[in-house]
């Protein structure tokens, strides 16, 4: 039977730091929690607290996938990421050695909020063509480091976590199977999405630029269009690519980034509403953790029952992609310390 790439392990990290909507409000955000709950579906989110990085999240929710596979070694480590630890080096190398797993080629994937789907067709490529057996896929994102805490438009939204899988060559009926997937991009979106300083446009050692070009900066109502544009278009490239009628789809998985644009997608493409999954309301946008933490919250999924994951993020990028549910059982982790203090300080 032809061979693919199968998960064999999901782990998931939330920061222990709750910060519901009352709080924002309260912290002298002009917003309310109604306001939240009615236009985004999110109630609360969580946070790092100071000294706690992408890579501490990403660590954690990696033991945590390698534990439910019940393995310790994979020939290869992505991280997806937008908010890697430090501009350079990637923070990929840096959680593989304190996986122990130094010696292993890992590298970052930045694909924002489609960053973790991006990262499954990579890691499916790479194993169909017998270049890696086994492949860690972590994806994880502290977008409380880059948010402003006085724009409304994004304050409310994003929140920290990381999930992360294991991917191991296997047949196409084994239940967690990539099977079909569909991916784009557009740069006439690049400015929808964006933080300005601190690229090589912008350096951040020339300083000057506006407050909103030190921060991520969101055109939402247009975000929010094109989001439910395309997530449709991918889903309904994707099931028919697998052939796969919608009413059949078990587990519905969009990037969760507001409730608003979820039920969109879901009610266009036909998804029963029994099928939905998601945490939103727990945990706001966690970028490219979003996907692997709500699958690792799902309760219930039928292993092997049919699958789509679906994802839109700045670039802009989108990427949906259809699988079997995976028969492992998710494992849960708090975040890791750093393993040196001096981290936490600049050098
Ligand atoms: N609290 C209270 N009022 C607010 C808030 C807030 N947090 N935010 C905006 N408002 C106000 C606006 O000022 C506006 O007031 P006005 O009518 O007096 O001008 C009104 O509410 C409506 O504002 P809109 O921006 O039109 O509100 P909208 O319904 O579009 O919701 C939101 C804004 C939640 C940001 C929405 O556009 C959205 O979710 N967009 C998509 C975001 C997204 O998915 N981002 C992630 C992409 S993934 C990635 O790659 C990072």
């Amino acid at each position: 039977m032809e061979q693919t790439a199968v998960i064999t392990g999901l782990g998931a990290c939330l920061p222990p730091l709750v910060v519901g909507n009352e709080d924002l409000a309260r912290s002298g955000l002009d917003t309310s929690d109604e306001w939240i709950v009615a236009r985004t579906g999110i109630e609360r989110r969580r946070r790092v607290t100071p000294g706690t990085a992408t890579s501490d999240l990403g660590v954690a929710a990696a033991r945590a996938a390698l534990a439910s596979a019940a393995v310790s070694e994979v020939d290869l480590v992505l991280l997806a990421t937008t908010t890697p630890d430090r501009l350079c080096p990637a923070s990929a190398p840096r959680v593989a050695t304190r996986l122990g797993l130094a010696g292993v080629p890992a590298f970052d994937l930045a694909a924002v909020c489609s960053g973790f789907v991006y990262g499954l067709v990579v890691a499916r490529a790479l194993i169909r063509a017998e270049a890696y057996a086994r492949v860690l896929l972590i994806g994880a994102d502290t977008y409380s480091s880059i948010v402003d805490p006085l724009d409304r438009n994004t304050a409310v939204i994003f929140g920290d976590g990381a999930g992360a899988v294991v991917l191991e060559r296997g047949p196409m009926d084994a239940a967690g199977a990539i099977l079909d997937a569909d991916l784009g991009s557009d740069g006439g979106g690049h400015d929808l999405i964006t933080l300005v300083e601190g690229g090589s446009r912008y350096p951040a050692r020339l300083g000057g630029t506006a407050r909103q070009h030190r921060y991520l900066h969101m055109k939402g109502t247009d975000v929010f269009r094109y989001a439910v544009r395309q997530m449709t278009a991918s889903t309904q490239a994707v099931l028919a690519r697998a052939g796969w009628r919608a009413d059949s789809v078990e587990a519905f998985v969009g990037h969760q980034a507001n409730q608003r644009i979820l039920n969109a997608v879901a009610d266009r493409v036909g998804i029963a509403p029994q099928s939905r999954i998601g945490n939103l309301r727990e945990v706001g946008n966690t970028a490219a953790a979003s996907i692997p933490l709500a699958m690792a919250e799902a309760p219930g999924v039928r292993p092997g029952g049919r699958t789509v994951l679906t994802a839109f993020g700045g670039g802009v990028t989108w990427g949906s992609v259809g699988l079997t549910w995976p028969a492992a059982m998710p494992v849960h982790s708090e975040p890791a310390p750093p393993p040196d203090p001096q981290d936490e300080r600049l050098p």
